[in-house]
């Protein structure tokens, strides 16, 4: 395996040289180096070096110029406007690059310099409960980051912070065990995703019921609570099926969503209940946090309610129980002493990010948190209905998460269904590629848009073949390895020595682009951009086959780099999807 330079960074290093040996006193000097309209890349940074260095740009610019003759890279360089540097490469240095590409599995991309270990937390549901549009965003954003992460050399550990411990555990677990049958399965049975989760319903309404309505009741689940918390072992057994429960619905939908999680990355809440006192004594000890009202409470210069009063987070509350804060700081202390991590990145919905940054801060003068590690809450926006509001059903209820994904599978099994005929496609082709087209439809809305941003779940735009959809990306997959299967004998082979049309260079150079895109992606905790790259990526080819025939090109030579094209499209095309959680179906 070897890492490939890309054009980029190469022409960055050749200007970057000549730049300093005509003007050593400028030394490491950036030539701040961009892909351009005009030329093949643009160097903008002699302005405002000359202008550091009291210099004529453009004299400048010149000398830089004739420091570089035209060689087997550097087809035309020359000045223009102010001091810009307008440079052409020679389709033999791209071809050749792409051709090195080629021979590497990994497409040529260079692992990170200084790989750590990220700790990652992401597809988080809750015991006992529907998982919503909400938990969708954290896995599939997460998901996406796992994969890229590890693809740059990341080590990385998986966190599933599902929400399995609390006082809703108490009522659950006294109705259980006054109603010990309620979750027995039909003799031995496995049980579906579907039915775990109804049988879960029925018993949260039917324990919540009761609970409103008598205080008997209420008192016993009370004391329940503390029995769990104290480790009472009737209590855990009982909450133990609860736990297992769902996580049998839990795995049915990541299932559905073609994801892997794995039992020992699941370390919810309950996970971290041995390290809870211990993290309140040492927070109280070192005065980071302080006792009020009976509560254990930090407090923050800069966290105010709307009354102007701070806002204290608080860690123990006064009847002693510890919340959602304490374990989020026991897991930190975990995760960074125990685990070895250097980046701690949480995916989760932007509306906890104040809990975040309390958190990251307590943490921080707690001394669980320094320069070593960093902590970042990559977070997700609200995703909305067509109407623009937040994402409910008619009746003003959470959307299930399942059934979004039952319609989307469906609607998508029926684009798939009108073209089947013409490619041939089998019944069982069919069904396979509905699930790809649907699932890969939703998880790509949700990762070619900024994390940050909310957006619209709409299901006629995201299966549309036409636009930023992930069907389109796959038909455009599928066409590729159609045409390579089309082309019989002739195979991908790279000649550098071809002249180039414009669209060839264009589709080369973005193709180019794969690995700086990736490690920007990686550093920036932002997938969207990679999806961006292979929308691009996709349009790119569309141009050239449009404008350059394939297999009825001029020469064999000529039929053998346009395959070779076609080929690493497909190829950087893949992998790509695939880093992004999106299955590429060889015929659709
Ligand atoms: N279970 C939580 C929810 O559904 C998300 C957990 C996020 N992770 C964390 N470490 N707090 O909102």
């Amino acid at each position: 395996m070897a890492s490939v330079h890309s054009l980029a960074s190469t022409v960055h290093q050749r200007v970057a040289d000549a730049l300093s040996a005509a003007l050593p006193e400028a030394g490491s000097a950036d030539p701040l180096l961009r892909r351009s309209d005009r030329a093949d890349f643009q160097a903008n940074g002699i302005l405002a070096l000359a202008k550091q260095l009291k210099g004529n740009p453009r004299e400048l610019a010149t000398t830089v110029v004739e420091a570089l003759p035209a060689n087997e890279l550097i087809k035309e360089i020359e000045v223009s406007g102010p001091g810009f540097l307008n440079i052409t490469i020679t389709d033999e240095a791209i071809v050749k690059t792409l051709a090195a590409r080629a021979a590497d599995d990994r497409l040529g991309v260079p692992y990170a310099e200084n790989p750590g270990t990220t700790v990652i937390d992401y597809a988080q549901p809750n015991v006992a409960k529907e998982m919503h549009v909400g938990h969708l965003r954290s896995a599939v954003i997460g998901a996406a980051m796992v994969e890229i992460l590890e693809f740059t050399g990341e080590k990385v550990v998986r966190r599933h912070h599902i929400g399995d411990w609390g006082t809703q555990f108490g009522m659950l677990i006294q109705y259980l065990i006054e109603h010990p049958h309620e979750l027995d399965h039909k003799d031995g049975a496995a049980v579906s995703g579907e039915e775990a989760m109804s049988n879960l319903n029925r018993l949260y309404k039917a324990s919540r019921a009761l609970f409103d309505s008598d205080e008997e009741f209420k008192d016993r689940a009370r004391r329940r609570v503390v029995d769990l918390q104290a480790g009472d072992e009737q209590t855990l057994t009982m909450w133990q099926r609860f736990v297992d429960e769902s996580k049998i619905y839990f795995y049915s939908v990541f299932n559905k969503l073609d994801m892997d999680i794995q039992d020992e990355d699941v370390v919810g809440e309950s996970g971290y209940n041995d390290m809870l006192a211990e993290t309140c004594r040492l927070l109280e000890e070192s005065g980071v946090a302080v006792r009020s009202e009976g509560a254990l409470c930090v407090f923050f210069d800069d966290v105010k309610g709307p009354d102007g009063n701070p806002v204290p987070l608080i860690v123990q509350k006064s009847d002693g129980g510890y919340g959602y804060a304490a374990t989020d700081l026991s897991a930190i202390r975990d995760r960074v002493q125990n685990l070895g991590a250097s980046t701690l990145l949480y995916v989760v919905d932007a509306r906890q990010s104040l809990h975040f940054k309390m958190v990251f801060e307590t943490a921080r003068r707690a001394g669980w948190l320094n320069g070593d590690t960093k902590a970042v809450q990559l977070a997700f926006g609200t995703v909305l209905g067509k109407d623009g509001k937040p994402f409910k059903t008619r009746e003003g209820e959470t959307v299930r998460l399942v059934d979004l994904l039952d319609e989307a599978i469906e609607r998508a099994t029926g684009v798939v269904r009108e073209k089947a005929e013409k490619v041939g496609l089998t019944e069982q082709e069919i069904t396979e590629n509905g699930a790809y087209v649907g699932i890969g439809a939703v998880k790509y809305a949700d990762l070619s848009t900024s994390a940050s941003r909310d957006y619209k779940f709409d299901l006629d735009q995201m299966v549309s073949l036409n636009g930023d959809t992930s069907v389109y990306l796959q038909y455009a997959y599928a066409r590729i390895r159609s045409i390579i299967r089309k082309a019989g004998d002739a195979k991908p082979a790279a000649h550098p020595e071809l002249e180039l049309a414009a669209a060839e260079r264009a589709l080369g150079l973005h193709l180019d682009q794969f690995g700086e895109t990736l490690n920007e992606v990686a550093a920036s905790y932002e997938p969207h951009k990679l999806a961006a790259y292979l929308y691009q990526l996709s349009s790119h080819f569309t141009t050239f086959y449009d404008q350059c025939p394939v297999i009825k090109a001029d020469t064999a030579e000529q039929v053998e780099n346009r395959l070779f094209l076609c080929d690493l499209t497909a190829r950087t095309l893949h992998r790509g999807m695939a880093l992004l959680g999106i299955r590429t179906p060889e015929r659709l």
